[in-house]
């Protein structure tokens, strides 16, 4: 399906055109040089990254669609903030985010073992195992057992820790500082505009990866933030892969973004014919028209995926739905643990299947993709250790890497403040 000539697109397009970058404006504003690699060699500088970037950013940490009923709950365990945070849907049926620590003397309210927990809140209450005080989903302290024991106690006072947390496009985020700088839709930006208006809530369904990768964070996340490994890297995964041709580069503030076209990466051939599909219904083939107008903005065929790098340790890859049952898009995450240790989530996100077919499609790309992420996460502990052995100080970066050479500046924007 080729949309090159959409007026209405097209016209969408230009409401975005003071991001786009040629690679020669880009090395202007950017530079040319080798970057150091210092920021990801110093515990000293994760340690400062700590305070600077992850207590004062808005960080995603979770999806809206992923606590859909009153009363369901998702802790995430944020060791680089020291933060248990217990993100709850009350029964008003607004979203908040509390720690998940309990005000009489701090033992965590929701019992955790994994990184992320789920559970519903029954009867729009949680009860800390510990003493068996019981706090609202609007976290509100609502009893305590023997309280006329206490001599004292302010109960009014004594609710859930809140942690600010907004919402854009069904994604949850908060941020740990007790007066964010800025809004959430403030610290998007054009980002959130760009990248709004995909259906991101009707891909509720989602096949999740993570692993513990024995590396720095940045070394993870910069691996994810370019493409051009991908003739090397990922000459197994994808055969029939005919060369890369990056594009539509976008600065937006502390984010940035591009476009990845080429033939031979996509899936659509090799999954419609495993699952036994058709294109007829439409369902499953190309559906450039679902991208917002930003994206693919002259609806080339040969479109990829849109690739961001969102401030400071996300990445949402939007794709047409080219070979994917109808609507698929998938992100990256990056969480430091410590200096030298990260959490790494990936998450494939698609439409739900109506037939066993479109399950098989799914099955089959959501396969495909872990292939390609082995050989991507298989390069990040040996770049660290390489980094780590001082036989280098800095990293050479050329045009489709620089997103790692913006990133790189924002962290020392960032640490400078
Ligand atoms: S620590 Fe929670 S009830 Fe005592
Ligand atoms: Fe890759």
């Amino acid at each position: 399906m080729n949309i090159a000539n959409s007026k209405e697109l097209r016209r969408g397009a230009e409401a975005f055109s003071h991001l786009d970058r040629t690679i020669d404006t880009i090395r202007t504003e950017l530079g040319v040089d080798p970057i150091s690699v210092d920021a990801i060699r110093n515990p000293d500088v994760y340690e400062l990254e700590r305070e600077k970037i992850f207590k004062n950013c808005w960080l995603k940490v979770s999806t809206d669609w992923e606590i859909p009923e009153k009363g369901d709950y998702k802790v995430k365990e944020l060791a680089v903030a020291d933060a248990s945070v217990l993100i709850v849907r009350g029964k008003d049926g607004k979203i908040r985010a509390f720690h998940n620590v309990c005000t009489h003397r701090g033992n965590k309210v929701v019992p955790t073992e994994e990184s992320e927990t789920f559970g519903n809140a029954r009867a729009n209450v949680l009860s800390c195992r510990f003493h068996g005080w019981v706090f609202g989903t609007d976290g509100a302290l609502r009893s305590v057992p023997l309280e006329e024991n206490f001599g004292q106690l302010d109960k009014a006072c004594l609710g859930l820790r809140e942690i600010a947390c907004d919402i854009w496009e069904g994604f949850i985020f908060i941020n740990f500082a007790d007066q964010p700088k800025q809004p959430l839709a403030e610290f998007l930006g054009d980002f959130g505009k760009l990248f709004a208006g995909y259906p991101y809530a009707e891909a509720t369904t989602a096949f999740r990866y993570s692993t513990v990768l024995e590396c720095n964070w940045k070394v993870a996340q910069y691996a994810f933030s370019e493409a051009y490994h991908v003739p090397t890297i990922h000459a197994g995964s994808l055969p029939g892969f005919k060369g890369i041709e990056p594009g539509d580069f976008k600065l937006i503030g502390p984010h940035a973004s591009s476009a990845i076209y080429g033939e031979g990466m996509d899936t659509a051939e090799s999954t419609a014919k495993f699952a036994g599909l058709l294109h007829k219904d439409g369902h499953h083939g190309p559906r450039p028209d679902m991208l917002p107008p930003g994206i693919n903005p002259t609806g080339r065929s040969d479109f990829q995926f849109e690739l961001p790098n969102i401030f400071p340790n996300l990445l949402i890859h939007l794709a047409s739905g080219c070979g994917y049952p109808g609507l698929a898009y998938f992100t990256h995450q990056f969480w430091p643990l410590d200096h030298g240790r990260t959490l790494w989530e990936g998450v494939n996100y698609f439409r739900p299947a109506r037939n066993a077919a479109e399950r098989v499609a799914q099955l089959h790309v959501n396969a495909l993709h872990r292939n390609a992420w082995l050989e991507d996460t298989a390069t990040m502990e040996d770049t660290f250790t390489g980094i780590r052995s001082g036989a280098i100080d800095e990293m050479q970066l050329m045009d489709q890497e620089f997103m790692i050479r913006h990133a790189a500046r924002m962290h020392d924007k960032y640490l400078a403040q």
